[in-house]
């Protein structure tokens, strides 16, 4: 195995230079191409890291010689088109979420990996998260721990505007019902985390809020599901003052475990703060390391703990459902 390996990111957005910067200088990843088909996204990338090469187009890039992984950082329409291209050019892939929202070719890209023995792997930022951690544990020792017996899980979710100021930059998709919206941009983490630590979730009743132009994304959601044999409720919305205001907290009879401000978590017993893991942004700073850590194992092939496709897609189709209502 070598001692560094090369990326290729394509999709020079948000995500893509946010990436490029947690990968300026790691001891395994190097990200040496790049490529969007915004001609001004790549001048850009260009200017801030001249060391990389810019492909001619997406083909290009994937077969450019020495490379071992793919990092997909588009809106979700071309990711199962760019994942299956880079399994053909032997890469690994490291994808964005939402999956995507066309189930079909998702599925087939599944039989594919399952198959071939393809390695991939989707961003879900929690995933490297203490508070996963610290979820599972709790959820594990029920009914003795921290819980007691778990008896509801709730998630609140405000945004003073959508999309929230720092996606100021990202395309017009996110504000539009077809691909964007804070269902899937944000809701869709945490449903990861619910589902990985409680199993699949079934939508009971959901209420998406639409503008009346029939285009736009929703301006709020209200939904009922269970989970691992508990009630789950969703409240979130477009409204407030906190730009990226989240909260999830599971309820036992005994304590509660909430994770805030995402990477956030506080543990409180009889009512009373039992302990905080730390500060969130120091616990974001862990997560981010430890998912490059784990990016390495997808590469090299050893056990990891970032969601696979089908994990993502279980997490779309829950995702898909509470859009279209019920
Ligand atoms: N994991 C996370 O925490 C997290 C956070 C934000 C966004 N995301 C996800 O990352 C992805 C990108 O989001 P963003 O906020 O960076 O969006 P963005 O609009 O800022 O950037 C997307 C970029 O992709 C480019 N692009 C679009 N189609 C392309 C194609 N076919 N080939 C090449 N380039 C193409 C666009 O020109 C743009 O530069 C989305 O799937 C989004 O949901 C994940």
């Amino acid at each position: 195995m070598p001692e560094q390996f090369n990326v290729g990111i394509i999709g020079l957005g948000v995500m893509g230079q946010r990436m490029l910067a947690r990968l300026d200088g790691h001891a395994r990843l190097r990200a040496t191409q790049v490529w969007d088909d915004d001609p001004q996204a790549v001048a850009r990338t260009l200017t801030a890291y001249p060391q990389l090469t810019a492909a001619a187009n997406a083909d290009a890039l994937i077969s450019a010689p020495g490379l071992h992984s793919l990092y997909i950082a588009t809106p979700p329409a071309p990711h199962m088109t760019l994942s299956n291209r880079a399994f053909d050019a032997g890469l690994a892939v490291f994808c964005e979420k939402p999956l995507t929202v066309d189930f079909d070719a998702a599925r087939l890209t599944i039989e594919r990996i399952a198959r071939e023995g393809q390695r991939a792997a989707v961003n879900f930022s929690l995933a490297s998260s203490p508070g996963l951690a610290a979820l599972q544990a709790a959820w594990r020792e029920q009914p003795e721990g921290l819980l007691g017996q778990a008896q509801a899980l709730r998630i609140e979710l405000a945004f003073a505007a959508w999309p929230r100021p720092w996606q100021a930059a990202a395309g017009a998709w996110l504000s539009q019902r077809a691909e964007g919206g804070f269902t899937r941009e944000v809701l869709s983490h945490f449903v990861f985390v619910l589902q990985r630590v409680m199993g699949p979730a079934a939508v009971r009743s959901s209420r998406p809020v639409y503008p009346p132009d029939g285009r736009g994304a929703e301006s709020g959601l209200s939904a009922e599901m269970t989970a691992g044999g508990i009630p789950v409720s969703v409240a979130a919305g477009v409204g407030g003052d906190a730009d990226d205001f989240n909260r999830m907290t599971l309820r036992g009879s005994l304590g509660e475990i909430e994770l805030r401000d995402w990477f956030g978590v506080c543990r409180r017993r009889h009512g009373e703060v039992w302990d905080k893991l730390g500060d969130a942004a120091e616990l974001r700073t862990r997560g981010q390391v430890d998912q490059l850590t784990q990016w390495v194992a997808l590469i090299e092939g050893r056990p990891h703990g970032l969601p696979d496709f089908a994990e993502a897609l279980a997490v779309q189709q829950t995702i898909e459902a509470l859009l279209a209502g019920a």
